[in-house]
């Protein structure tokens, strides 16, 4: 097929790399011209990171800051699909992404287009999505469809398992006891299933119900106790950022809402599930269902 398309991304540690590999194979099979853009930041952040520097990007990302990108060269001006990776970082789209979303080389080619949107994540990724969703259609892009894959491990076990990656720098099994972190080498190879479907779909320029057909292949999952975790802790990230980005020192806060971030995982996160499954969850299954469907949905 005579179609040109454009997958662009950052990724730090190569694993959205890998996805977008997998998911433009059957794309470039079907005869699309594929580029890739890894996009490349003027100041890359570290990898592997220091404690110190990780929890140190949280305010910017919770307050969309861009960071300047190497001047992104395109082959083309239009595109008939636009493929936008993206991870979060501190439940919002990690600064890269959100950088590559203000880039004007992007608002350029975005305006009118097809998107397909595919996120890489931990396990909470349901604000970053609705944040680049917005900015999306703020850009006057065509979002059509929305694939995302996470660390099916239990929240703690991929909690643990990050970290050693983040700061470890290795995808590997911490201590061998530990499954390894990040999306698995299965759904990374599997995400050549959606891709496929998108190649079909894209033979034909037809993208109606496209988000259905790749829901009905599971390329989006909601689980609801992911999604009451995340919804509750962003306004208390939004407080956090603004109150460190008051302070003249920074850093010991920083290490104050690391230290926040375990106790509402260990601790805070069992409370407010047992709550939640006693006294509020059984009556709100209305809402619940509204809630779950709007980060299903392209179209909100
Ligand atoms: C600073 C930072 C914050 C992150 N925050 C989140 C998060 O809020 N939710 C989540 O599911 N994953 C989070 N992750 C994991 C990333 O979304 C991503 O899966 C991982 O960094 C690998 O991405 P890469 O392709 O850029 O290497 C975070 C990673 C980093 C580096």
């Amino acid at each position: 097929m005579d179609k040109k398309v454009l997958a662009i991304y950052y990724s730090q540690t190569g694993q959205l790399r890998h996805i977008i590999d997998s998911f433009t194979a059957p794309l470039i099979a079907a005869g699309a011209r594929v580029e890739k853009v890894q996009v490349q930041l003027v100041n890359d952040f570290p990898f592997p990171w220091t404690g110190s520097d990780f929890y140190a990007v949280m305010p910017d990302c919770v307050f969309e800051v861009p960071t300047p990108l190497v001047p992104i060269k395109l082959e083309h001006q239009q595109y008939d699909l636009i493929i936008l990776g993206y991870q979060p970082w501190f439940l919002w789209p990690s600064i890269p992404s959100n950088s590559i979303l203000n880039s004007p080389e992007f608002k350029a080619i975005v305006k009118d287009t097809p998107v397909v949107t595919i996120g890489e994540a931990r396990n909470m990724w349901l604000n970053a999505y609705a944040r680049i969703r917005q900015k999306l259609k703020d850009s006057g892009a065509k979002l059509v469809g929305n694939i995302a894959l996470v660390d099916k491990h239990v929240n703690v076990v991929s909690f643990v398992t990050i970290f050693h990656w983040m700061f470890g720098g290795k995808k590997d099994r911490y201590l061998n006891l530990f499954p390894k972190p990040g999306v698995s080498d299965e759904d990374i190879a599997h995400a050549s299933v959606y891709g496929a479907t998108v190649a079909a779909r894209l033979a034909e320029n037809n993208w109606e119900n496209l988000q259905t057909e790749l829901l009905s292949q599971k390329a989006v999952i909601v689980k609801y106790p992911l999604m009451l975790l995340e919804t509750t802790a962003i306004p208390t990230y939004v407080k956090w950022a603004k109150f460190i980005n008051n302070r003249a020192n920074p850093g010991p806060w920083l290490v104050a809402f690391k230290y926040y971030i375990y106790v509402a995982l260990f601790l805070g996160a069992p409370v407010l599930l047992t709550l939640d499954a006693l006294f509020i969850k059984p009556f709100s299954s209305k809402k619940n269902k509204l809630k779950t469907e709007n980060f299903l949905q392209v179209n909100q």
